[in-house]
């Protein structure tokens, strides 16, 4: 099923617009250094890509989330690997793969806000833009795409699919 996907953006499509963002941030961060917080598991594949283009010097955390809605309007971040480190006072950047509704990354970032980061910036792969319930700012954004169910480098369908080096979509 997963073997001949659609495909929505090649590997070297996806690699030169890397490079472009990884000069951005470096324009952003002279002088300074950063935490970079990968989400796990999709945004490890986009971090490693990422980090490696930049020259601003990193130092690498992982964190793996999730939103559950609580009450009808209220949701609730479930932290599944927290941070190893004390971020306050550091410039933090949390590498996301994807946006969707933007309900997991505003419950992230209220999270780490409240750990006094000196700043807090966000770089995400794909904005599924027109799916957005709840406003984030992204500083960084590789592609907005449509909205559609992506599989590939990092994106999964239950799991799998996320070692296929290009971005694909499933077709239904
Ligand atoms: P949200 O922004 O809180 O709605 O959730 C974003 C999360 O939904 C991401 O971290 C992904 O795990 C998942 N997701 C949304 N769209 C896709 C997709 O097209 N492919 C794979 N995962 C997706
Ligand atoms: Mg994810």
């Amino acid at each position: 099923m997963l073997e001949k996907l659609p495909v929505y953006l090649e590997e070297d499509e996806i690699q030169k617009r890397i490079k472009e963002v990884a000069e951005q941030i470096d324009k952003d961060y002279v002088g300074e250094d950063v935490v970079v917080i990968s989400i796990l598991k999709g945004a490890i594949f986009f971090t490693v890509d990422l980090v490696k283009k930049m020259k601003t010097p990193i130092e690498l955390e992982v964190m793996q989330v999730s939103s559950y809605v609580g009450t009808e309007s209220s949701g609730n971040l479930l932290v599944k690997k927290d941070l190893d480190r004390d971020i306050s006072g550091r410039n933090v950047l949390i590498v996301e793969d994807i946006i969707d509704t933007g309900t997991t990354l505003s419950y992230l970032k209220e999270y780490l806000l409240s750990k006094n980061p000196k700043t807090l910036r966000i770089a995400v792969l794909a904005d599924k833009a027109e799916r957005r319930k709840v406003p984030v700012k992204l500083d960084y954004t590789c592609f907005v795409i449509p909205d559609k169910f992506v599989v590939g480098y990092g994106f999964d369908v239950d799991e799998k699919g996320r070692n296929i080096p290009y971005i694909g979509y499933l077709d239904n």
